[in-house]
Order: C-alpha cells, then structure tokens, then sequence
C-alpha cells in the first residue's frame, strides 16, 4: 500500500536492554594525586577500630571514653600538626564534584575544626560535632561547636542537607537518621588508605547498606593525599 505507513511481515521484538547499576562512580582525579608520605599502615589500631564500628556497631560507653581520651591528648598539637591549607583539598573536591552545597551541614568529628570554615562558605548553616572536649576547646572556627557523641546525636531525623565525615568513625544507622532523604553524605579521608581512620568508599556505601538504610549510590575520586566520596539514598 503505497504511503501506508502500515508494515507488512512479523512485527520486530522489543529490544531488551541489561542495565548494570554501578552504585559508585569513580572519577577520574582533576587535581594532582599525591603519595602521603606519613603510611600510618593497615595495621593501625584506629584501622580496626574504625571497621568494627562500621561493620559490627561495636560502640558503647568504655569505648566512648577511651576514644574520647585519646583526642583530648592530642588535641593541644592538632592544629599546628595537622593545619597545612592542602589538607583540605579532598574535602573541597567532594563538593565541588559532588554538588554539595547549601542548606544545613553537620560536620561530625570535626576536631579543631580546621575545616569548618570552608564549610560555613559553602552552606547556609554549619555545626561542628566532636566527642572530644578539648579538640573543641582548642578550636580555630568561627562555627558553632556542639560536644556530643556522633553514635547518639542531639539532632533531630532527617535535619541534614549533608553529613561531612573526614576522618571519622562511620555509624551507618546514626548518619542516615539525621540525613535528608536526598541528604548527601561526604567522606573524606586526608591521606587516602595512609590515613588510620579509614574505609573505602565501597566499604562506606556497605556499611550502610548492612545497617538497613537503603539503598545509595554516588561518586567517589583522589584529590592531593585524600580521597572522598559522596553518596544518596537512591
Ligand atoms: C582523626 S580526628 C579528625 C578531626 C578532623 N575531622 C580533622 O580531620 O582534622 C577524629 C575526630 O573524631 C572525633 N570523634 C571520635 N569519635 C567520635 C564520636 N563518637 N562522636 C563525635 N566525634 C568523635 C575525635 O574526638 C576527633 O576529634
């Protein structure tokens, strides 16, 4: 029928298309990736501690007090070993290629805080958490500075646009309570595998996928000695 545009023959099967989910997108670095110098190695104590709170919820009031010790010590040298302005290189990438920006961030272990002042030019509002007393006592931000224990926070569900973890402990059901549904997770650690306080970004997103928080997926790349990732609930 010539003008039809009716077909004649069989009629073609649908393509069926196979869709793999790739929960975390590795970026390719955009600033140069530098080798930490200071390898603190797998087998530092903070590496197990670190998986254990992630992996199995062990956390209770002895380990509370001993952790919290251990940064009260260190926390009168914290800013002047730890103060270099690169440092905070890996943090400022997740955000800037994460898109992460805006609205309320809690910033949980936030030490000294030498990293709260970026935070305050990026977001609307800012609060710096930390366990440690003396880290806040010895603060260098002008944010404001809560004492508190991130396994229980003071906060109420879903009160987070982003969650900022650098170098810190991850508490998969805590940090997903207080995030917004489209809240954005960001982990940062400052020298990458080198850095004691650490877990992949991989590792991350299972922690809380085993917590039963849903499902998340996200971006994650190296930036100076670090490396970050950003994730969302999908
Ligand atoms: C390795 S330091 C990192 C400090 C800061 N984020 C930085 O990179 O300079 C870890 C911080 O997490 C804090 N911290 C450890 N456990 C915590 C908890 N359960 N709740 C809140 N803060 C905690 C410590 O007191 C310490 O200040």
């Amino acid at each position: 029928m010539p003008g039809s545009l009716a077909r004649s023959g069989p009629l073609p099967t649908p393509a069926t298309a196979t869709f793999t989910i790739v929960p975390i997108i590795h970026l390719e670095a955009t600033h140069p990736v530098v080798a930490s110098d200071r390898y603190s190695g797998a087998g530092h104590p903070m590496r197990e501690v670190t998986r254990t709170i992630a992996f199995e919820g062990t956390w209770d009031a002895d380990r509370s007090s001993l952790v919290r010790g251990i940064f009260d010590g260190l926390a009168a040298e914290w800013t002047a070993t730890r103060g270099a302005p690169e440092r905070a290189l890996p943090l400022l990438d997740a955000l800037d290629r994460g898109g992460v920006a805006g609205g309320t961030v809690i910033e949980l272990g936030s030490g000294t805080g030498l990293v709260s002042d970026h935070l305050m030019e990026r977001f609307d509002r800012v609060v710096a958490v930390d366990l440690s007393f003396e880290m806040l006592r010895h603060g260098v931000t002008d944010a404001p500075q809560v004492n508190a224990d991130a396994a229980h926070l003071p906060l109420l569900t879903g009160v987070a646009d982003a969650l900022v973890l650098m170098n810190m402990f991850l508490f998969p059901a805590e940090t997903a309570r207080c995030l917004a549904p489209r809240g954005a997770l960001v982990w940062v650690n400052s020298r990458a595998e080198d850095t004691p306080i650490h877990l992949t970004a991989d590792e991350v997103l299972e922690s809380l996928t085993a917590a039963g928080t849903g499902e998340w997926s996200g971006v994650a790349s190296r930036a100076g000695e670090g490396s970050w990732c950003v994730l969302r609930r999908c």
